[in-house]
């Protein structure tokens, strides 16, 4: 049996002290539904006081990008180690830092091999933009974005990572991805790939969620699903709303 996992990705929404009001809303209900793992990632700025506020709290913390190297001269980046001290996961390869910030497979792949030698949790992002799905491109390019994010990843590490299939189409449009058509397209584009690189054993402890304009309303038709493990959830993890979801994956 798979935990159901549901992640905020709080993108560049909350100055700190926003985050902790936030997290002071959100927390006190969500602390009865432990079936579920729970993940807040925050702006960087906000990991070490979310971090101070979660501290006797089962829910998890996480960045939203990480860089490749320890340490060094790389202005404005922030390493695997300076995360760890806050929080337990990072987003990596989300299509808004593959389309606006030059993110490659390959950088993603770097960035995983960064992060899990380092001992964080990763939660790796997939998916096709809305040009790629017409034209039926849609398995071609997510079979490639596996094979390279995973490139040299050993089985060991494998237990630290969970997949997140988010069409690009799908985020913030209140254009949510059909909950079978999205099954079909984890099990054929996401699973299928890790049972090929990993074998049929990897493949049943291996987490997916889907992520594209899930709400509170919507939000249980993915999780019935027999090859969706939980969710990723933009803007409805900054309100009330996400207890809703969290509460349809217990
Ligand atoms: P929305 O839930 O706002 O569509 O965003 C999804 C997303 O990008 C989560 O990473």
């Amino acid at each position: 049996m798979r935990k159901p996992f549901v992640a905020g990705n709080w993108k560049m929404h909350k100055t700190a002290s926003e985050a902790i009001a936030l997290v002071d809303e959100l927390q006190p209900k969500l602390a009865d539904l432990t079936s579920v793992e729970i993940v807040f990632c925050v702006p960087f700025t906000a990991l070490c006081p979310v971090a101070n506020r979660l501290k006797a709290s089962p829910i998890g913390l996480g960045a939203q990008n990480v860089h490749w190297e320890n340490q060094g001269a790389f202005t404005g980046e922030i390493s695997a180690a300076m995360i760890l001290e806050f929080g337990q996961y990072v987003i990596i390869g989300h299509s808004e830092r593959r389309t606006y910030f030059c993110e490659t497979d390959e950088t993603v792949n770097k960035r995983m091999q960064a992060a899990l030698n380092a001992g964080l949790h990763v939660i790796v992002c997939v998916g096709e933009t809305l040009e790629e799905n017409e034209k039926s491109q849609t398995e071609e390019v997510i079979t490639r974005q596996m094979r390279i994010a995973f490139n040299d990843i050993d089985l060991s590490l494998l237990k630290d990572v969970v997949i997140a299939y988010e069409p690009v189409w799908a985020i913030g449009t209140g254009l949510a991805c059909d909950a079978q058509k999205a099954n079909e397209i984890i099990k054929y584009t996401i699973r299928k790939p890790i049972i090929e690189m990993y074998g049929e054993e990897a493949v049943r402890d291996m987490r997916v969620l889907y992520g594209g304009s899930v709400k509170g309303s919507n939000a249980k038709e993915y999780f019935v699903q027999p090859d969706i493990d939980g969710a990723l959830v933009g803007g409805a993890a900054l309100k009330p709303e996400f207890i809703e979801i969290v509460r349809a994956a217990a």
